[in-house]
């Protein structure tokens, strides 16, 4: 997404500022290429010296440096996007009047491309209609906001916006600026996460090795395409991606309720869970005792959730089923696609090394109902979730 992007990050003067070394750092180790632009008063911060080292670029910050004439304008003329963050209240009521009396109000003047804006200010400040007033001039100029957020501030504790978005979250609103226009843009996207947990008895649960850490990067991936994103998640250990709606299920009885209240709505749903296809017959409501002798525990399938649900799809929606076998896996996965009338089916194999459960990268092939396969090779599930989204978009109308 960010290799070979053109990236000009302005930096006013806000406490904030220690953020902007984090998201200069996240946008040049994604490859962007990052020109830091600095206010006077971001400037007693944080010095140049630290973003010149973080991003391997000189930094600007003011109108006069030998050498540098007109940087500004080029740099407004060339970049894919301008990041403001923080943006002071100060920065905004400068640039809301169309001053351009230092180098970056200058640079935001001449820019007539996309601005992503992270307002980040003391509470009182960020309510007081002045600065009401100036957002919604530079919104109205077309100016995008990420925040600011409800959260402490450096003066305290408070429960009223003015703390700055993080780096991640700030990275995901530009990312989604900039694939504005993409086919899933404005479409309902569901995904489906993680593993589902039945009971045995009140304190055990019958499970599996699923982390959730494919579908939570398709759920983050779609957002950032433009998508309306219902993440349907078992129990795992992750941060909810920015921007998606996250429903928790803990059974597959839980999580095939769930998507067939999400179906109807659905353009594309994505079922990367990885459901128990067994459960407990009959939990029991007391702990089991421990005994020395063996335990049997008898088990009944679960619902076949796509089997169950599909009859609600929407018409024209993109059905994407996930595959992981142990051994012969492509054979496996093409009787899948046929059996329950997915339009894709992922498949992965469960023995290679760097594949499924629990580790970061995927190894996948992707087949489709007219009998192709794509082979994806090792790369890290957001990768992997990106070749994915790119065979969905192609398949929508
Ligand atoms: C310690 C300190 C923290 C500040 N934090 C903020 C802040 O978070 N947001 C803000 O709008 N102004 C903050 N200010 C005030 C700005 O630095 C001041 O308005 C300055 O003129 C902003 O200039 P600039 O927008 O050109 O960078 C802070 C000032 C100080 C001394």
């Amino acid at each position: 997404m960010w290799a070979g992007r053109h990236v000009v990050l302005g930096v006013s003067g806000g406490i904030a500022c220690y953020k902007s070394c984090i998201l200069a750092r996240r946008l040049t180790e994604a490859g962007a290429r990052v020109d830091v632009v600095l206010t006077r008063a971001a400037a007693e911060f944080v010095r140049p010296l630290t973003f010149e080292a973080l991003t391997g670029r000189p930094v600007l910050t003011s109108l006069w440096e030998p050498d540098r004439a007109l940087a500004h304008v080029r740099l407004a003329d060339a970049a894919d996007l301008v990041i403001v963050a923080p943006a002071t209240a100060q920065l905004l009521a400068r640039a809301a009047q169309g001053l351009a009396d230092d180098v970056l109000t200058a640079l935001l003047l001449a820019r007539t491309g996309p601005v992503l804006a992270a307002p980040a200010m003391n509470d009182s400040m960020y309510a007081q209609e002045a600065t009401g007033r100036n957002v919604a001039a530079l919104a109205a100029r077309g100016w995008a906001f990420v925040g600011p957020e409800v959260g402490p501030l450096a003066e305290g504790p408070s429960d009223r916006p003015g703390r700055m978005s993080e780096p991640e979250s700030i990275l995901a609103h530009a990312a989604r600026l900039l694939r504005r226009g993409s086919p899933l843009a404005g479409r309902t996207v569901v995904v489906t996460a993680g593993p589902t947990r039945e009971p045995i008895d009140p304190v055990r649960v019958v499970t599996n090795r699923s982390s959730g850490k494919m579908g939570y990067r398709l759920a983050e991936a779609a957002w950032e395409r433009g998508a309306d994103v219902v993440l349907v998640s078992g129990p795992v250990n992750l941060a909810a991606p920015v921007g998606v709606r996250l429903r928790s299920v803990e059974t597959t009885e839980d999580l095939e309720k769930a998507v067939a209240e999400e179906l109807p709505q659905a353009d594309v749903l994505i079922m990367a869970a990885a459901p128990a296809d067994y459960r407990p017959s009959s939990p029991s409501d007391a702990k089991h005792p421990r005994t020395d002798g063996a335990l049997a525990i008898p088990m009944e399938p679960t619902a076949d959730i796509l089997r169950a649900t599909i009859a609600v799809r929407k018409r024209g929606s993109v059905i994407v089923g996930f595959a992981l076998e142990t051994g012969d896996a492509i054979h496996k996965a093409r009787t899948k696609l046929e059996g329950k009338a997915l339009d894709l089916i992922v498949v992965n194999d469960a023995l290679e090394p760097g594949a499924g459960f629990d580790v970061d990268t995927n190894r996948v092939a992707i087949l489709d109902r007219e009998g192709n396969a794509r082979v994806v090779p090792l790369a890290s599930k957001r990768e992997v979730a990106d070749t994915i989204l790119d065979a969905v978009e192609a398949r929508l109308g």
